[in-house]
């Protein structure tokens, strides 16, 4: 199949989440599966162009009443793949220093136009490049509105291709002024309360759910999760009326990146047969942090955005209890003001804690390889990478049994020894506070807790797995 991937970042161009991981891993497990694939993402300024090749042609791109604007085109390859990536190259909207928001978190007021553009640009360079097109893939509100582009506008250039929508979040759903509608250029009747209209406001995820042939999401849970009031977000009304064209598939780990058995960014490899080396990652770390160098105390990892989603609120009311629990604590994570500000402060006062305010790949690496246990107590999780890369890591992941974390995660069995991590379901701080102290008493005196460790190293998430399951949702799009 001929399909044209879409995506508002892709790692390791530029990234702010899973949505980058999934969008470079999946396209490469897509490629060998023998599929002709190609991604699009914008070209922050971030990106250098010295390392890409420019195209001497530039692409029209019509947005309504702002008129017709000229991008230029560059293109590389996903890393260690013959993935073609194309970059999209505007300096007005995306000579930018973030992504989506700016560096006090405020997000870009003009995010309509800057995504609708490059939304549309998708189509434009698709006919620039004469690309025959069967798939379009759209991912999250940044290009959501493709799906509708392609029924509504594009039809009749691609008059055989489908789409196929992935909600990887949908907390986060594109909501503009009614002006932003304009920019699409699509017939007004489309702004309705069942395709773009959101009280009044134009809703992007909305409207391309609404024009999708497929729509994934990348879970199976999260899919039924989000057609209920608590996890809907306003939408799981409008998600149950387009269930029937609805599939949830779990995302996949690239263990080319995560394996700490080959894992360059780490100080000391290992893997189960020589588990033992993974304490020297440890001391690593804590030095790294300036935590106590000890061994055998136990260590507690957290890599996060500090968002709400993330349950961030649970983890600093439970902080008093966390703090007295015979454990350290590493953070890694940036987002919320609050939370930034709150996990310094206590970095700077208690001894067996500390955090790093920022994004840090490396030390993102070395938390998975040195930490005994982690955490990701999460209010909703779609998917949800870092449990998975945990388990790989053998540092059993304390969830809640949410969306992807009860999908990959597996509850320990004190009495049978089974299981992979500890789970709680309930939302309060016990609950919480509980099922970290249980894990760390299991950590100290449970033999349980190596045989979990080892079990959650075995097992694998792999992308071709799931590769496969996309195909069938396209020749689902495919054939009606
Ligand atoms: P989400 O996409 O909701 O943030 P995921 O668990 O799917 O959650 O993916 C998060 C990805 O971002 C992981 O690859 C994780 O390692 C990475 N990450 C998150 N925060 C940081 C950070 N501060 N520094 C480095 N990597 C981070
Ligand atoms: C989103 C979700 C996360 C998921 C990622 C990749 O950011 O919050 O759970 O793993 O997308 O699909």
């Amino acid at each position: 199949m001929n399909i044209v991937f879409a995506a508002s970042e892709v790692a390791p161009f530029a990234k702010t989440g899973g949505l980058a991981d999934v969008a470079s891993a999946l396209p490469k497990a897509l490629k060998k599966r023998g599929e002709n694939i190609k991604v699009i993402m914008p070209r922050y300024y971030q990106i250098n162009p010295a390392n890409l090749e420019k195209f001497s042609f530039n692409i029209g791109v019509p947005m309504g009443k702002i008129g017709t604007l000229w991008a230029g085109v560059y293109k590389t390859y996903l890393p260690n793949s013959n993935v073609e990536i194309y970059f999209i190259d505007y300096e007005e909207f995306f000579g930018r220093s973030g992504l989506y928001a700016d560096e006090s978190g405020y997000s870009y007021l003009d995010n309509d136009k800057r995504f609708i553009f490059f939304t549309t640009a998708v189509f434009e360079l698709a006919l620039a490049m004469k690309w025959n097109v069967d798939i379009f893939h759209f991912n999250d509100w940044h290009t959501a509105a493709g799906s509708a582009l392609l029924k509504y506008r594009y039809n009749w250039l691609f008059p055989k291709s489908k789409s196929v929508l992935t909600i990887h979040n949908l907390e986060h759903q594109g909501i503009f002024n009614k002006n932003a509608f304009e920019y699409l250029m699509i017939d007004w009747n489309h702004f309705n309360m069942f395709e773009f209209e959101s009280l009044g406001g134009c809703n992007l995820l909305k409207g391309g759910i609404a024009a999708a042939d497929m729509i994934t999401t990348v879970s199976p849970t999260y899919a039924k999760e989000i057609q209920t009031p608590e996890f809907g977000f306003g939408l799981n009304e409008h998600i149950k009326a387009h269930s029937n064209k609805l599939v949830g598939i779990l995302n996949g780990v690239d263990y080319y990146e995560w394996n700490p058995k080959t894992d360059k960014l780490i100080p000391f490899n290992y893997d189960i047969e020589n588990i033992e080396i993974k304490t020297k990652n440890k001391l690593a770390l804590q030095e790294k942090m300036g935590l106590e160098k000890n061994e055998k105390k136990c260590l507690i990892g957290l890599v996060s955005r500090f968002a709400r989603q993330k349950g961030i609120e649970l983890i600093a009311s439970s902080m008093e209890g966390l703090l007295h629990l015979n454990a350290d604590f590493v953070f890694l994570g940036s987002g919320e003001k609050w939370a930034e500000g709150f996990f310094s402060d206590v970095s700077a006062k208690y001894p067996n804690f500390r955090v790093y305010v920022g994004y840090n790949n490396e030390l993102a690496h070395l938390i998975e390889a040195g930490s005994d246990l982690f955490l990701m107590p999460s209010l909703f999780e779609p998917c949800g990478l870092n449990q998975i890369y945990s388990l790989r890591y053998g540092t059993p992941p304390i969830v809640r049994a949410v969306g992807g974390l009860d999908d990959t995660i597996e509850n320990y069995n004190p009495s049978t020894k089974e299981g992979d991590g500890f789970k709680f379901w309930e939302a309060s701080k016990d609950a919480f506070y509980n099922t970290v102290k249980w894990a760390v008493d299991t950590y100290y005196l449970d033999e349980g807790y190596k045989i979990i460790q080892k079990r959650g190293m075995q097992k694998r998430f792999s992308w071709d797995k799931s590769a496969k399951e996309y195909e069938k949702v396209y020749k689902k799009a495919l054939n009606g």
